[in-house]
């Protein structure tokens, strides 16, 4: 007697932890083994030696059997279920119908599928409903005693079958809210690629109306890539960041084509109207919800200067969005690196140079040096790609030529950085 109270007790706590199973259900092994130990368990306790379990999978229409013990193979795998025997199922409740008494044929599911249930000598039909929805089935035989089921052993069996029937739910829910977040997943997913193949399309739309510049977005989008990777950002950020390169100058759609491409410097008032393409590009990417909120901001902002020299609104040094600083340089690496209608490129001692002068009027130490170090790696080849390297062209840089300047450089920039923090400490 205490052997059997033992036992109940170790069954109560099996079913009540197969109830709980919650997020616990990390792999479908681990639950198919739960669900296994229970009948092993319910059958032990019961002396029953053959049972089955099957779970009604309801996107196929069928219940499909997750254990069966004392049969062989003699049971199919699954069982196709219709609406009538949904019907039926469901309407027994968890009380469960006893196969061979008389009242057999009264259940339509019974009835559809006699064939199976002649042979197997099964005495008893749980139907696992949860909240009016079929979960699964359990099939239990005889007592090996011969004796028939006591109205305990039934109480035994149906509150086990009740927590069977929950866990199962809790199961069939995960697997459908996995399901769900997947689909949801890969819808993310899609719409993101379709954002970002937007924005590659509107970038060479833009570097299609400027005959001269070909290339030029996308050169900037990967600059300021390279940039904030240096800077440390987050893979977010960056990607990010490489939007706003892309877009930059989207803002140019809005003005003349022949201003865009004069083969000459442009006068005062043409490059006014040339001004005009960072708020208006601003005006035009506001209205988008992109993923990476400050990209307008990034567009807008991209020809400030941090000597409060720059326009559209004249902003200084932290005022200025840092996206945009990184923008900024990209762009303006790109404009120098490149061939234009009116002069050839310059040369890289050139730029160098040109970073000495402009940073802290144009351009922001913060992320000169950066890409400084960038381009230094590059060069001593400590990087797996050579991007930079590539954008520029075979024979532009000159490592042994140039890592000494640019050593020269970020020693320099670095100690000002140094004394103009100092200063303001
Ligand atoms: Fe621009």
């Amino acid at each position: 007697m205490a052997m059997q109270g033992s036992l109940q007790k170790k069954l109560l706590h099996t079913f009540a932890a197969l109830a709980d199973l919650g997020q616990e259900i990390a792999g479908t092994n681990d639950f198919e083994e739960m669900v296994r130990t229970s009948l092993h368990l319910l059958l032990g306790t019961l002396a029953i030696r053959k049972g089955a379990l099957a779970e009604y999978d309801e996107a196929e229409q069928a219940l499909k059997f997750i254990v069966v013990r004392g049969l062989g193979l003699q049971l199919q795998e699954e069982i196709p279920v219709d609406e009538d025997d949904l019907k039926s199922l469901t309407s027994l409740d968890s009380q469960g119908i006893a196969i061979s008494a008389e009242d057999t044929h009264s259940n339509q599911f019974l009835k559809n599928h006699q064939a199976q249930f002649d042979f197997t000598r099964f005495e008893l039909l749980i139907p696992l409903v949860v909240r009016g929805r079929l979960t699964g089935i359990i099939l239990l035989g005889k007592k090996a005693s011969g004796d028939s089921f006591s109205g305990e052993d039934l109480e035994t069996i149906h509150a086990m079958a009740r927590h069977i029937g929950v866990g199962l739910n809790t199961h069939r829910l995960m697997a459908e809210l996995e399901r769900k977040a997947e689909e949801n997943r890969r819808l993310y997913d899609g719409l993101r690629a379709i954002y970002k193949d937007t924005v590659r399309a509107f970038a060479s739309a833009i570097d299609l109306k400027d005959k001269y510049t070909q290339g030029h977005s996308e050169r900037v989008g990967r600059y300021s890539e390279i940039i904030a990777r240096e800077m440390g950002w987050s893979d977010e950020e960056i990607e990010g960041i490489a939007i706003a390169g892309y877009l930059h100058d989207i803002g140019k759609l809005v003005v003349e084509r022949d201003i865009i491409n004069a083969p000459y410097k442009i006068d005062a008032k043409k490059s006014s109207e040339l001004n005009r393409h960072p708020a208006a590009g601003y005006e035009i990417l506001s209205p988008i919800r992109h993923p990476y909120a400050d990209i307008p901001l990034m567009a807008r902002h991209h020809h400030e200067r941090v000597d409060g020299r720059g326009y559209p609104d004249g902003l200084k040094g932290d005022e200025i969005h840092i996206g945009a600083k990184i923008v900024n340089l990209a762009d303006s690496f790109d404009a120098m690196t490149t061939d234009r209608p009116y002069k050839r490129r310059r040369s890289f001692e050139d730029v160098v140079a040109d970073f000495r002068r402009n940073t802290g009027k144009q351009f922001a130490s913060e992320v000169v040096i950066p890409f400084c170090y960038a381009i230094l790696k590059e060069m001593e080849g400590q990087t797996k790609e050579r991007r930079i390297m590539k954008m520029l062209g075979r024979d532009y840089l000159n490592p042994e030529r140039d890592i000494p300047l640019l050593k020269d450089l970020i020693a320099e920039l670095e100690s000002e950085a140094l004394s103009a923090s100092a200063g303001n400490a």
